[in-house]
C-alpha cells in the first residue's frame, strides 16, 4: 500500500509503517495546489490539522482507500463525502486527551491566581505584592460543557482538587464524579466554564451574551475545544464589564486571530491551539496512525 504523508509526522510512525511493509512517502510541506497531480498515486493518506481534504480533491483521487488524521476531529476532512466514495476515515480521538485536560487545568490555577499578569508584572520589575489576591479551586463548582473524553479528564483531576464538577452534555447518561444538569442551570452555578464539545451547528455561538447574563459575577471561563462556541465579541464585553473575571483560550473562530482585541486584555491568557502539543500527546497519535494504517493494510491483502 502507498501512503502520503501530508503533514508533521512522528519519524517513529514513519519507520514503524515501513517496517510493516507500506511504502510511505513524506511530503508534509505539500501545497493544496501540488495535492490534487500527486495524491491520486496513492492508496492512503495521512493529514493533521493543516492540510484540507474536500469533495475537489476526494473527486480526483479514484484509488484513494483511507485517510487518517492524527488528532481529534474532523473539520479538516469532507468525512461523510469521503465515505461515500468508499474512502474509510479514521482519526485518534484517544491520543491527545490527557495533555488537553492538563492544559485545562493549568489554566484554572493560572486565572485563579493572575500568573500572566504577576508574570509581566515581575518582568517590569515591580513588587506588586497587594495586587494579586486570586482564589482557590478548592470548594469552587466547575462547569464542563461536554463531558466526552477531555471532559471525564478534566472531571477526573478536578474532583481530586475538591471541586464539584457539574457537566451539561445531552447526549450522555452519567459521568463519574459528574452531575448532569440543563445548560442553564450550570451557567448560573459555575465559578469556572470550560468547553470540551465539537464546534457544531448546534454549538455554534452557544457562550454568546444571553449566556454570559445568566452566569455568576466573575465566573471565569476557558475554551480548548473549538473557536467559534464562544461568541468572542460577547465575551470580550463580559470581561471588560467584569461579568467574566477572567478567560483563557487555546482556540479562535479564526487562526490565527485576524483581530486581536480580546487575546490583548489583561485578564485573558490565550496559547495559540497547543491543546495537543506534547512530547506524550504527538507521540501516542503517530503509534495510533501507524498503528490504524498498518492494520487497514492488513487488511487490504487477499486471504
Ligand atoms: N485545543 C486542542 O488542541 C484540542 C485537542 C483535541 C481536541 N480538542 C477539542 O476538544 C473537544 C472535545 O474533544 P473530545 O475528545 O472530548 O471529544 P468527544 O467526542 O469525546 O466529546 C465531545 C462531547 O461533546 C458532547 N456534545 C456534542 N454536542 C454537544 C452540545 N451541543 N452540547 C453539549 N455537549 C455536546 C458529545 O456528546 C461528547 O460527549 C473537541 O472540540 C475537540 O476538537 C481540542
Amino acid at each position: 500500500m502507498k501512503v502520503l504523508i501530508c503533514d508533521k509526522t512522528e519519524k517513529e510512525a514513519i519507520e514503524q509503517m515501513r517496517a510493516a511493509g507500506l511504502q510511505v512517502d513524506v511530503r508534509d510541506d505539500i501545497t493544496p495546489e501540488e495535492l490534487p497531480k500527486v495524491l491520486p498515486a496513492y492508496d492512503g493518506m495521512v493529514v493533521r490539522s493543516r492540510t484540507k481534504v474536500r469533495q475537489a480533491l476526494i473527486d480526483v483521487c479514484p484509488n484513494l482507500k483511507v485517510i487518517v488524521r492524527g488528532g481529534v476531529g474532523l473539520d479538516n476532512i469532507d468525512a461523510d463525502y469521503a465515505r461515500t466514495k468508499g474512502i474509510t476515515v479514521m482519526n485518534t480521538p484517544l491520543a491527545s486527551s490527557a495533555s488537553v485536560a492538563e492544559l485545562t487545568i493549568a489554566y484554572m490555577f493560572a486565572l485563579a491566581r493572575s500568573l500572566h499578569q504577576t508574570s509581566a508584572s515581575m518582568k517590569a520589575e515591580k513588587w506588586e505584592k497587594k495586587a494579586f489576591e486570586g482564589i482557590e479551586l478548592g470548594g469552587k463548582t466547575l462547569g464542563l460543557i461536554g463531558i466526552g473524553n477531555i471532559g471525564r479528564e478534566v472531571a477526573r483531576r478536578a474532583n481530586a482538587l475538591g471541586m464539584t464538577v457539574l457537566a451539561y452534555d445531552p447526549y450522555v447518561k452519567s459521568a463519574e464524579g459528574v452531575k448532569l444538569v440543563q445548560l442553564d442551570d450550570l451557567l448560573k452555578a459555575s465559578d469556572y466554564i470550560s468547553l470540551h464539545l465539537p464546534k457544531t451547528k448546534e454549538s455554534a455561538g452557544m457562550l454568546g451574551a444571553q449566556a454570559f447574563a445568566k452566569m455568576k459575577d466573575g465566573v471565569r471561563i476557558v475554551n480548548c475545544a473549538r473557536g467559534g462556541i464562544v461568541d468572542e465579541q460577547a465575551l470580550y464585553d463580559a470581561l471588560i464589564s467584569g461579568k467574566v473575571a477572567a478567560a483563557a483560550m487555546d482556540v479562535y473562530a479564526e487562526e490565527p486571530p485576524t483581530d486581536w482585541k480580546l487575546v490583548k486584555l489583561p485578564n485573558v491568557i490565550a496559547s495559540p491551539h497547543i491543546g495537543a502539543a506534547t512530547k506524550e500527546a504527538q507521540g501516542r497519535v503517530g503509534a495510533e496512525v501507524a498503528q490504524k494504517l498498518i492494520d487497514f493494510a492488513r487488511n487490504m491483502q487477499p486471504a
